[in-house]
């Protein structure tokens, strides 16, 4: 197949670019020549041709409590194919006990077959005992080269500052990065019991309960053990100007070579603190951990983002649905799940809000939603980039359309932050692997579905 007559994204900005694809590689960017007898021509006149997205932190068909709160694996991955992401990299998240390659098993069990965008998974840990300690390299033997540690939600998930670097020592021994949640779960637990013990119940108290304070003592604490155990580190779902501040004073006085990333979400950038003040409905959609913040907080990061201090950016796909909240927020803002939606918005989304917007160039925005992120992560060689023997993930994307943005996929979705927001850039053909898994904006049907992806650091 050739992708004929559109631009791809280079350091000086769109430029006229072919693509052939044989089987489910790129085998020649450029000029690739005159098309064989039979292969497929396809036009791509004033389109933007893009490497498939890649979202390092996503949540799809999350367990919860008794149920699987969040969207499933299926609609979950819909939705990313539809907004140009073809890789994701999801948690797995052990219960309380779990050995880790179970829990790992858990989750194969339920992508596997249901997934249709390619995954990777990254492993939580909530448990630094040996035995738990020991699984590490071989996790990271089958490609589970990233592991998640909590400073937040205390009592569920939060490990102590000793816990934390017992487990960054294990995981900088065995080759592999640490992601980490940065809150401080003692200062967000207090502030909570305040809240609710002072009737302050509804979901509009929720960003009280998890203040800036904490984000930047956590991100604090955590650079600090990371300078202390030599662990590479990437602090995820950054919200504030100052821990922006905080990382790059790290990575100044940083003596070794291990890494510092930065990650920033869509809702920290694009939306802000006052979605709580919009009604039970907007603020039950915007609660998430670390909350929205205020604006000028966005501002900054984007900045950050276009200056190349921060290194990536997600979403944190964590998506409820609306029914689900409301039920749980009867009985307060801290019994309603924690998350936003966003994998199929992100690509859009962003190019409106920071492309259109001019505050980031389209080879930035490309770095740092492809190619940073695969680098990061452990896909270099294979994703991220429009490059002959990369897999053939492109995206044809028109960056002039203009309408109002729905929602992908399933209805009552609580995590649309964005429906009704004027956007610019539409997402028409999507290949994974080569084969169209998005065609003129929907969906092909009987797709084969998405593949683990075994990450190497
Ligand atoms: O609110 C959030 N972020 N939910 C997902 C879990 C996490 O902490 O990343
Ligand atoms: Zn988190
Ligand atoms: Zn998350």
């Amino acid at each position: 197949m050739i992708i004929s007559g559109g631009s791809i994204i280079t350091d000086q900005g769109p430029v006229p670019a072919e693509v052939r694809c044989e089987g489910s590689r790129i085998v020649a960017v450029g000029q690739v020549g005159a098309p064989a007898a039979g292969e497929q021509v396809v036009d791509a006149a004033g389109l933007w041709v893009l490497p498939g997205g890649i979202d390092a932190h996503t949540h799809f068909g999350m367990p919860l409590g008794n149920g699987y709160t969040s969207l499933g694996w299926r609609e979950s991955s819909e939705a990313a194919l539809l907004g140009g992401t073809t890789t994701v990299i999801d948690f797995a998240n052990p219960a309380v006990g779990e050995s880790l390659v179970d829990t790992v098993a858990k989750w194969r069990a339920m992508a596997d077959g249901s997934i249709l965008c390619d995954f990777g998974l990254h492993v939580t840990v909530t448990d630094v005992s040996e035995e738990r300690l020991a699984e590490i390299p071989g996790l990271v033997a089958a490609g589970c080269a990233t592991f998640k540690g909590f400073l937040a939600y205390k009592g569920r998930l939060m490990l102590l500052p000793e816990q934390m670097k017992i487990l960054m020592r294990a995981v900088s021994r065995a080759g592999a990065m640490l992601l980490v949640h940065c809150e401080d779960g003692e200062i967000n637990a207090a502030a909570e019991e305040t809240l609710m013990g002072t009737g302050r119940t509804a979901p509009q108290w929720h960003p009280l309960a998890h203040p800036p304070e904490s984000e930047e003592k956590a991100v604090a604490d955590v650079l600090a053990m990371a300078a202390d155990t030599g662990c590479p580190l990437t602090i995820v779902h950054m919200s504030l100007t100052r821990s922006l501040e905080l990382l790059m004073e790290a990575r100044q006085s940083r003596g070794d070579d291990a890494p510092l990333i930065g990650e920033v979400c869509i809702h920290h950038l694009f939306a802000d603190a006052d979605l709580y003040l919009g009604g039970h409905e907007a603020a039950l959609a915007a609660i998430c951990s670390p909350p929205l913040r205020d604006r000028a907080n966005c501002g900054d990061r984007l900045a950050g983002l276009a200056a190349g201090d921060l290194d990536i950016m997600s979403t944190d796909h964590c998506e409820f649905c609306l029914a689900e909240k409301s039920a749980a927020a009867a009985n307060g803002f801290a019994h309603v799940p924690n998350g936003c939606g966003g994998v199929g918005e992100r690509l859009v989304v962003s190019h409106t809000l920071a492309v259109a917007g001019g505050n980031l160039t389209p080879a930035r925005w490309l770095e740092t939603m492809c190619r940073r992120p695969a680098e990061i992560m452990g896909l270099a060689g294979r994703k991220g980039r429009l490059e002959p023997g990369y897999d053939a993930d492109v995206v044809l994307f028109d960056p002039r359309a203009e309408y109002r943005w729905e929602p992908l996929g399933a209805s009552d979705r609580a995590g649309s932050l964005w429906a009704g927001l004027p956007v610019k850039g539409l997402v028409k053909d999507v290949w994974l692997r080569g084969r169209q898994v998005v065609a003129h904006g929907t969906l092909v049907p009987d797709q084969p579905g998405g593949e683990f992806l075994p990450r190497t650091l």
